[in-house]
């Protein structure tokens, strides 16, 4: 039913944790489910320098948070945003068609985090 990629980054999570002073933090929760992440994030010269996640959720949950900092991690701010639901299962050679939402809080967050940064930067000017 999970592909060898979603059960490998299920059981060992890449980037998990917390930064501290992170430059942005996005928390999104999952309506369907009631699942909560939040992605943190260190930006130098407008790339993803550094990331983390903290997930209470599911094993596709953890499984596609984990997908999500290893894509984002090195990307510019404008590549990360491009990072999809759709793009981070593919990176898991897919999943279930009744877990594809799970997926949904890993891009959500990151987005958020992104987002969280830029208003930071605005209030500093
Ligand atoms: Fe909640 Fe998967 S069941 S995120």
């Amino acid at each position: 039913m999970y592909s060898d990629k979603v059960l490998d980054h299920f059981k060992n999570p890449r980037n998990v944790g917390e930064i501290k002073n992170a430059d942005g933090i996005g928390s999104v929760g999952n309506p369907v489910c009631g699942d909560m992440m939040t992605m943190y994030i260190k930006v130098k010269d407008n790339h993803i320098e550094d990331i983390k996640f903290k997930t209470y959720g599911c094993g596709a949950a953890i499984a596609t948070s984990s997908m999500t900092t290893e894509l984002a991690k090195g990307k510019t701010l404008e590549e990360a945003m491009d990072i999809t639901r759709q793009s981070v299962a593919d990176a898991l050679d897919g999943l279930p068609p009744v877990k594809m939402h799970c997926s949904n809080l890993a891009a959500d967050a990151l987005h958020e985090a992104i987002k969280n940064f830029k208003e930071k930067k605005e209030i500093k000017k």
